[in-house]
């Protein structure tokens, strides 16, 4: 062959190879569901609690058999399992216990470990997000670009997020379910290792604070700190008589209970901007000047605060669900900035400190 011909060839053949990549790469995005779905499954089937309990590297079979899974399906479950294990979720270790045979069976990783359904976990956030009611939206996404309706949730069920949860009691209990288990994580953290945070108060409101965790956790650390928790009457309904904290219902936009310090979890990234500085301006009249310890504690990302590719990744994604469900968004700091001082507010700290959330504590004048 000339130069001119192996030159082409060459050429040709990493065209091909692009062209291979590419499909590899696009494929590999449009199965990222799979993931997701078959770790739905394995929450569901209850494998991560199985191998906890077993105490050991567990077989197949003995999985298999821990599972109401008609026999025939074991097979099966091997295939499932093979891909979570690739996936970094289980894990597979020679059993110490069966050095004859060698058998080999599946264990926990750190992944899996807080997927536990005795852990405060990811477990409810996972089967609340692959339920089929936030996955509808999806399919009319791109309805929505070209239609009227402020999120693809109202093109797909015909009403708001909010609407939906007043209305449909098995999704607002998976839906407070999630929150709260979220919740039991991140201030079981923040209690332990950001005390300081809560020094000096004496009440303090979480605003849109669910069926109350993160209120009772903080009442639980902290006795000396009146806790309420405010959110739509029909969440706080659900909140025990003999419970340690005060639970008000009522409209954030509205007004909001007075307090030393209110506290907003995940709650401004499902607001638009507009919105978030209505809700801020009510929390500036519920607390005190900064002198006399006022301060709004703010618990959500803060885009770029972080380098790490994947929990970029992440907070992107959370980004689109908030588009996709929500009037909200994830932000930038400069955001965050222009969101505090449109409400009124003089100062703030931003403490990337919580993997893929912020500590953000804002102060009025
Ligand atoms: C994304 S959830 C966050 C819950 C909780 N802060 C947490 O992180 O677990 C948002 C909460 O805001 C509440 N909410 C929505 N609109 C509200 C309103 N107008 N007034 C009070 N709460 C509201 C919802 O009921 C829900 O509990």
């Amino acid at each position: 062959m000339s130069e001119e011909g192996v030159g082409m060839a060459q050429e040709e053949e990493s065209n091909d190879n692009d062209l291979l990549q590419a499909e590899a790469h696009v494929l590999n995005l449009t199965f990222s569901f799979i993931t997701s779905m078959s770790l739905k499954c394995a929450i569901q089937l209850g494998i991560p609690d199985i191998i906890q309990n077993h105490g050991q590297p567990i077989t197949l079979s003995e999985l298999a058999a821990s599972i109401p899974i008609t026999p025939t399906k074991t097979a099966f479950l091997q295939r499932l399992m093979r891909l979570l294990v690739h996936s970094g979720i289980f894990a597979i270790q020679e059993n110490e216990e069966n050095r004859v045979e060698k058998e080999q069976g599946y264990v926990l990783t750190p992944s899996s470990k807080i997927l536990l359904s005795t852990r405060t976990g990811v477990s409810p956030f996972l089967l609340m997000t692959t339920d089929s009611v936030l996955v509808l939206p999806w399919h009319f996404l791109s309805s929505w670009f070209i239609g009227n309706e402020p999120t693809a949730f109202e093109t797909a069920h015909g009403t708001s997020l909010w609407g939906y949860t007043a209305n449909h009691p098995e999704f607002n209990n998976l839906f407070n379910k999630a929150m709260a288990s979220d919740t039991q994580l991140v201030m079981s953290i923040i209690v332990k290792e950001l005390a300081p945070v809560f020094h000096g108060l004496r009440s303090l409101v979480d605003v849109g604070g669910g069926t109350g965790t993160a209120a009772t956790i903080i009442a639980e650390a902290f006795p000396q700190v009146k806790c309420t928790v405010f959110d739509l009457p029909h969440v706080v309904e659900t909140l025990p008589k003999d419970s340690i904290i005060h639970a008000v219902g009522g409209d954030m936009f509205e007004s909001i209970p007075h307090a030393d310090a209110v506290l907003l979890k995940w709650l401004l990234h499902i607001c638009s901007d507009e919105e978030c500085v209505k809700i801020l301006r009510r929390c500036k009249e519920a607390i005190p000047s900064k002198e006399e310890g006022g301060k709004v504690i703010i618990l959500e990302m803060v885009l770029n605060a972080n380098k790490d590719h994947k929990l970029m990744e992440t907070q992107l994604y959370f980004d689109v669900l908030m588009l996709v469900n929500t009037k909200g968004r994830e932000r930038e700091e400069h955001e965050w900035r222009k969101i505090f001082m449109d409400a009124g507010f003089d100062d703030y700290k931003i403490s990337p400190v919580l993997g893929l959330r912020s500590l953000i504590e804002v102060y009025p004048s």
